[in-house]
């Protein structure tokens, strides 16, 4: 019998996975906004009547009080910590999401004839390709929707332009489960990284990049919040005449406050740093991630009832996506994981089948819980 999964039927075996979480939360797998630390969910939740004893409620003060100048100096502070930022980069909070990030990463670094080089592994960098070409020369150096995406390139399957200012490339790519798991070569250029579903999940060197982005809603915090980490170069390069709000300059100079930011965002972000600092850092995350990858992946790659989507050298840590292989079985399988308590676990339409996102918020416990309705709906299905 599994150890996991009850054999009484689907009531018991309900009762068996929904046990592992608190106050009837489900096994959230989904792809973002995606399930936090419960620790942080409860700090929050006290926060807000009462912001750090201010007397003031988390979702009613001013982002011109000391005490929210306080926390967004200490959740920078965390965040050079947690991922070794460089003193002369800077952190911001923005808003409008990775999207926004797709076109001013380009207005500010190109201009009108600038040339910039896309990696494009996956929908978002198709995305982000796409709104750089609104401003400039930006050219997919590496393409491989023909193949399905289920592979990044390693050093050598492409070729930089001379004359390209920067390399774009997106981490983790969520939709299709494949990631990047070295630095991808940029022929000596800078390196734009869209980081929105590993950041602070998997290892980054934060120097090797010029402009590293990414929505907080998957590892870091909810949605709503942008964090934008710029070199000293990338800021230089910012062109004159950008609309204010696309001008990396205005938020540099405000400190992320030239309009109103996202407090409530930045708040919640500051907690998920500090619970990360508490469980052992980004080592300790990255040792997590990969644990829970390990889990699952070793369960798709023990039957042919599973196909994996994605690659071997390319499989992403955070988001693991695969079919099954009689895909009229798929349907069956999503109804009976919700009706067994988790969540989130539909692929996304561009690719179909089943997507497992595991963030840093995502507890091991939710992975071996899947891992033995896997089991369990194998043996009754396979
Ligand atoms: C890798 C990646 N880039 C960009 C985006 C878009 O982010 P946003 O919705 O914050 O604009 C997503 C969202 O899932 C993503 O996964």
């Amino acid at each position: 019998m599994n150890p996991i999964v009850g054999s009484d039927g689907l009531k018991g075996r309900k009762r068996a996975h929904r046990s592992v979480q608190p106050a009837g939360r489900i096994h959230n797998f989904g792809a973002g906004p995606a399930v936090l630390p419960l620790e942080v969910v409860e700090e929050v939740a006290a926060a807000l009547p009462n912001l750090d004893e201010s007397g003031f409620g988390l979702l009613e003060t001013s982002h011109r009080s000391p005490t929210f100048q306080g926390i967004i100096n200490s959740v920078v502070e965390r965040i050079r910590r947690v991922l070794s930022v460089p003193d002369d980069y800077e952190v911001l909070f923005l808003q409008g999401g990775a999207s926004t990030q797709f076109y001013m990463t380009a207005l500010n670094l190109l201009g009108k004839g600038g040339k910039a080089d896309f990696l494009v592994t996956g929908g978002w960098s198709q995305k982000a390709l796409k709104e750089a070409s609104g401003v400039g020369d930006a050219f997919a150096v590496w393409d491989d929707s023909e193949n399905g995406f289920k592979s990044v390139p390693q050093d050598g399957d492409y070729t930089i332009r001379e004359d390209a200012s920067y390399i774009h490339y997106t981490s983790n790519n969520t939709l299709y489960g494949t990631q990047f798991h070295h630095l991808p070569d940029s022929g000596g250029k800078p390196r734009v990284v869209d980081a929105s579903s590993d950041i602070c999940g998997v290892p980054i060197d934060i120097s090797a990049h010029d402009i590293i982005y990414a929505g907080a809603q998957k590892n870091l915090g909810p949605s709503g919040v942008t964090l934008v980490i710029l070199s000293p170069w990338a800021l230089t390069q910012a062109k004159q005449g950008i609309p204010t709000m696309l001008d990396y300059h205005t938020h540099v100079s405000k400190g992320s406050m030239f309009n109103t930011p996202n407090t409530f965002g930045i708040y919640v972000l500051g907690r998920v740093f500090a619970w990360i600092e508490r469980n052992g850092g980004l080592d300790g995350a990255i040792e997590r991630n990969r644990a829970k990858a390990a889990l699952l992946y070793g369960e798709l790659d023990r039957s042919d009832f599973w196909r994996p989507h994605a690659h071997g050298g390319s499989r992403s840590v955070m988001n693991v996506t695969w079919r099954l292989a009689d895909e009229d079985l798929e349907g069956v399988f999503l109804a009976a994981a919700t009706a067994a308590g988790f969540g989130g676990l539909k692929g996304h339409q561009s690719i179909g089948g089943i997507r497992a996102s595991m963030y840093n918020g995502c507890p091991i416990e939710s992975v071996v819980a899947l891992v033995g309705f896997m089991r369990d709906f194998e043996s009754q299905h396979g």
